[in-house]
């Protein structure tokens, strides 16, 4: 299935133009509830930020206003759409870095979630003693993105980070519900995959989450690769601590992963730069096998050809930061 392009836009126009709206309400309810005014909280968030933070802050917020008004005026894509939501979640990233709006919990880690998770648990009929265990392992990382410590040590690595030269966005956390993750896992491209065999790969494997999804719910042979070594930890010792066999967490550089074995290569590739997301397409292109998918965050991957220019299935679903995240399943048709 192929979510088509779609004009003239109100339809498509609708999530972000509410998701736009909210942020504006929370935005006037901050105003009021502080007594402050624009300027003054404009002067807060100029003494927090440099000014190079701050031009692009300003630069994002001038091509999410390009993206609502093409929506208002002219043809509406889903491109279009996730660049704004990708706008959106930026500068609310650096109002949040700039002290003008509170760090919010992610919401990934609420009783409703935790309710859909479980009954996309007991829809799998697994073993009972393997179905405890998933949710033992999805309550646990709940657990602990909830926690401060977490959060913390997550600042400073990825504080420490930067420092190195890394870009701040792309070390962004997030997490994706385990019942979306099925919803995905369930498609039918990923389904033909699956049965034909072969490794799932996480690029980006923050936590492990997905990697460790893989394994206890589909009994994959799963690796994951995460470039932070503190996520990486983390994620090992879930692993350890859950005595999860044939799952590899490697804190490596995902553009060093093998994929001649690959069926399914999952990208966290939300907030990664462009330069990161480039060479991520082109080693794809240069080594997967044929027949294999990638499942990605958005359609960037309708640009490179040997993806065939369209997704194969795409479907709106929660993750941490968004209702609506985009999700893109591609098929790679070149190598033979
Ligand atoms: C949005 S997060 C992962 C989201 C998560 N797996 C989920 O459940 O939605 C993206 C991850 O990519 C990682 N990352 C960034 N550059 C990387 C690289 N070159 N190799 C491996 N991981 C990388 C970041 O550190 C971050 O943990």
């Amino acid at each position: 299935m192929h979510e088509s392009r779609c004009s003239p836009g109100a339809e498509r126009a609708a999530p972000f133009c509410t998701q736009l709206r909210a942020a504006a309400d929370d935005f006037r309810a901050r105003l009021a509830a502080q007594d402050s005014t624009y300027e003054e909280l404009a002067g807060r968030a100029a003494e927090a930020l440099s000014r190079a933070a701050l031009a692009s802050v300003l630069t994002s917020l001038a091509a999410a206003r390009d993206v609502v008004d093409a929506a208002l005026t002219a043809d509406v894509t889903d491109a279009r759409c996730d660049a704004a939501l990708r706008q959106l979640a930026f500068v609310r990233r650096r109002a949040v870095a700039a002290g003008v709006l509170p760090a919010q919990q992610a919401p990934c880690t609420d009783d409703a979630d935790a309710k859909t998770d479980a009954a996309a648990v007991r829809s799998l009929s697994l073993p009972p003693a393997q179905a405890d265990k998933l949710m033992t392992v999805i309550s646990a990382l709940r657990d602990q993105e909830r926690s401060p410590e977490f959060h913390s040590a997550l600042r400073a690595e990825t504080h420490a980070a930067c420092s190195a030269g890394g870009d701040a966005d792309t070390f962004t956390f997030g997490s994706t519900p385990f019942a979306t993750w099925l919803i995905v896992m369930s498609s039918p491209p990923l389904a033909e995959a699956l049965s034909r065999g072969g490794e799932y790969v996480v690029f980006g494997s923050s936590t492990g989450a997905l990697v460790l999804y893989g394994r206890l719910a589909l009994g994959l042979r799963s690796r994951g690769y995460e470039i932070l070594p503190g996520l990486a930890a983390r994620a090992e010792a879930m692993r350890a601590a859950h005595d999860i066999d044939n799952v590899e967490l490697h804190c490596v550089d995902c553009l060093k992963a093998p994929l001649s074995r690959a069926c399914i290569v999952w990208l966290c590739s939300l907030c990664w730069d462009a330069a990161l997301y480039d060479a991520v397409q082109h080693k794809l292109a240069a080594e997967l096998p044929a027949g294999a998918v990638v499942v990605d965050y958005g359609e960037r991957l309708s640009a490179a050809p040997a993806f065939g220019g369209t997704p194969m299935w795409t479907a709106r679903l929660r993750a941490s930061w968004s209702e609506q995240q985009r999700f893109c399943v591609y098929r790679y048709e070149v190598n033979t």
